[in-house]
């Protein structure tokens, strides 16, 4: 006799005993962008309601989304000098660093994350460092590891490979090592697709490339294979969590993350997925906190255990409501 599954989604109380997915305040992580030219914080036109905040200001933000139960968060920086050698990037003085003393200063238990790439430091906004039109892969390997080490003296607990060179992981690991920081973590963005979901993100970092596209190193989202390949090696390099990103289109990929490896896996809600729901929201088109929290659900569902999401203050507020 085909069995009657109505039974068990008869009242809430019955659906919340036999619920499979939670969510969280402490899953999420809250990307925060710092610049030193701000004077105040900037409004980012594409994704309403984030900001680019300037140094002496970013530890009063991280202070607030620790106080709703956020446990994390992913610092981007937009230096006001760029170099073709990303130089401002490893400054021990560089904007993202201030922002690490300065939040570490007001949020001891606060977990600070950055981000690791060239693009905003660099005046053509590519992820690598050039050699002609090339994104050169090894040339660029020792600015991020350098990056990483300056990120771990100011106070990082996790520092976050995003360039899609090979071998970031172990480059960034090597110099974690050798410069005494055996206890920063790496988080790897493996299965980074080549993504038009990011648009609004180049805006906020003013990172867009100035020529040609990622394509050459972000994975082609036609390909679920070779972004395993990516998985298994970063494991193999020392990667402490795996990220997939973008997030909601790329599902099937978390869920491959989650069957190959029992490391942690971050799933990123980008820019274009906040902005989208923002729009639609704003427009009175869909209910956003409704739409945020099934989303989120499915991210965990499909088996990520962290989300990076622009959304986080908002969510943690409503899960904490609910
Ligand atoms: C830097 C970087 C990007 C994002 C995170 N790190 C932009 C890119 O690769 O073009 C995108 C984040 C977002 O869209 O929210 N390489």
């Amino acid at each position: 006799m085909p069995n009657r599954l109505r039974r068990m989604r008869r009242n809430e109380s019955l659906r919340a005993l036999v619920r499979e997915t939670l969510v969280q305040a402490s899953d999420l992580i809250y990307p925060i962008f710092v610049s030193e030219t701000a004077t105040g914080p900037e409004p980012i036109s594409s994704m309403p309601g984030q900001f680019r905040w300037p140094v002496d200001q970013v530890a009063a933000v991280a202070k607030d989304v620790e106080s709703v139960g956020v446990k994390a968060i992913l610092i981007f920086g937009l230096p006001k000098h760029k170099d073709l050698e990303a130089s401002a990037s490893y400054d021990d003085d560089g904007v993202v660093q201030r922002a690490i003393r300065a939040i570490r200063a007001e949020c001891p238990n606060l977990v600070i994350m950055t981000d690791i790439c060239v693009c905003a430091y660099v005046p053509h906004g590519h992820c690598g460092v050039l050699n002609g039109h090339e994104v050169d892969n090894d040339s660029t390997l020792p600015i991020l590891a350098r990056m990483a080490v300056s990120h771990a003296r100011a106070g990082a607990d996790v520092t976050a490979p995003s360039s899609m060179m090979d071998q970031q992981v172990l480059a960034l690991r090597t110099a974690l090592n050798a410069e005494g920081f055996k206890d920063t973590a790496v988080m790897a963005y493996s299965a980074k697709f080549s993504s038009a979901f990011y648009g609004p993100f180049r805006e906020a970092a003013d990172s867009a490339p100035s020529f040609g596209d990622r394509a050459s190193y972000q994975h082609d989202f036609a390909n679920a294979r070779h972004a395993r390949r990516e998985l298994l090696q970063d494991v193999e390099e020392g990667a402490d969590i795996l990220m997939v990103k973008p997030g909601l289109a790329y599902l099937d990929i978390i869920l491959r993350a989650r069957e190959i490896s029992d490391l942690p896996i971050a799933a990123y809600a980008v820019s274009g997925e906040y902005s989208m729901i923002k729009a639609a929201a704003l427009n009175g088109w869909l209910d956003e906190k409704k739409i945020v929290i099934e989303t989120l659900t499915a991210f965990r569902r499909a088996g990520a255990d962290l989300i990076i999401t622009y959304h986080a203050k908002e969510a943690a507020i409503w899960l904490n409501n609910n």
